[in-house]
């Protein structure tokens, strides 16, 4: 009976969970920034030569932010490198994926926009604006809305050269290299030198250093904007909190359920283990013995095999 208990927590569990991975699709900001700059940078590439870099137009509401385009041949990127395209130093033997015969590289600078699209992770503050470097199939540049190419550096990585990076306090902790991927996904990594990061993908890209250490002085005209959203991020930051406490919550219901769930098993396992045990007992069988410190001690089956039960179900 306690085991249709835990099977009917099971799939309340289960059922519970799916709403909530309904949150997930929604694509984030900072996305949909991507395929908008995307569509701008293409639309400067009128007849493009190839090796030319070509600055887009953006429009008035997005002030602040500069994109560039840039078509070559793939072949020529893997064989040659491309020393510098704005602050990115590409390597030789950087490839993309699924292989094309053209890609446009298309550059971001989001100026005094980074901090509205790629919230600095909590606890850190930017030393500079956030830079983008993202690869697309150049066969079509009328083409909007399209996937990025994956592009890989095989050998030495890509390097990204910051400029006017504000000075981090003195004796305090070291900035670092921030990335933020595709899905958005903030790593960090040591700078490869001063106001240097290196990587092996696109994305996006800044210097942080860990706020607890950097007086909230506002920032340099030209440089990014202070910590506290424009009025006009701020709804879409309220509806961003909403949708955290929502996953918050949710998490922790299912969590509680997923643990409920987990005990019940164990607890149905050990009930049947136990009666295993008091049936063998009768039967005359002795309790299996084990060296416990320097003497031996009867072991009762249900806690050697607890840590099993348990792993089996988390799978
Ligand atoms: C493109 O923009 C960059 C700054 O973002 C500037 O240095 C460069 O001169 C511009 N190139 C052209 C062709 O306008
Ligand atoms: C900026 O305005 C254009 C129309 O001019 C609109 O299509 C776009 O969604 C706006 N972008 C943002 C980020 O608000
Ligand atoms: C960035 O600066 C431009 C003016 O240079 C302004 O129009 C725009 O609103 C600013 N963006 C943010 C997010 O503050
Ligand atoms: C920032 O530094 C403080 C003290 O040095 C430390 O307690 C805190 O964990 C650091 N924060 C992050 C995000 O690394
Ligand atoms: C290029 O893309 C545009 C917009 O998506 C589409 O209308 C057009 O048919 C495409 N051209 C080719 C040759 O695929």
């Amino acid at each position: 009976m306690d085991f249709v208990l835990c099977v009917c927590l099971l799939q309340l569990l289960f059922l519970r969970s799916s709403p909530v991975a309904a949150l997930q699709p929604t694509p984030p900001p900072a996305r949909a920034l991507d395929a908008k700059l995307q569509e701008y940078a293409y639309r400067a590439l009128v007849r493009p030569r190839t090796g030319i870099v070509y600055n887009a137009t953006v429009p008035g509401n997005l002030t602040g932010v500069s994109v560039s385009a840039l078509r070559l041949r793939s072949g020529s990127l893997r064989r040659k490198g491309l020393s510098q395209y704005f602050h990115f130093g590409l390597p030789t033997g950087v490839i993309a994926q699924p292989r094309v015969e053209r890609m446009v590289l298309v550059f971001h600078n989001l100026g005094n926009w980074s901090q509205h699209y790629y919230p600095p992770p909590p606890g850190y503050t930017y030393l500079s604006p956030v830079l983008g470097l993202l690869a697309y199939d150049a066969v079509n540049l009328s083409a909007v809305g399209l996937p990025e190419l994956n592009i890989v550096a095989s050998g030495s990585p890509i390097l990204v050269h910051f400029s006017n990076v504000r000075a981090a306090p003195a004796g305090g902790p070291a900035p670092r290299c921030v990335w933020f991927d595709l899905d958005g996904v903030p790593q960090f990594r040591d700078q490869e030198a001063s106001n240097v990061c290196a990587t092996y993908r696109q994305g996006h890209f800044s210097i942080v250093v860990n706020s607890s250490e950097v007086a909230p002085a506002p920032l340099p005209p030209g440089a990014i904007a202070p910590p506290i959203p424009a009025a006009g991020g701020r709804t879409k930051g309220g509806s961003q909190a909403w949708k955290v406490a929502v996953g918050v919550v949710g998490g922790a219901i299912a969590l509680g359920l997923l643990s409920s769930a987990l005990l019940c098993l164990v607890r149905h396992k050990r009930a049947k283990k136990l009666e295993v045990m008091e049936r063998n007992s009768e039967v005359g069988e002795t309790l299996r013995m084990a060296q416990v410190g320097r003497a031996q001690a009867p072991v009762a089956l249900w806690t050697r095999t607890k840590p099993v039960i348990e792993s089996e179900y988390a799978a």
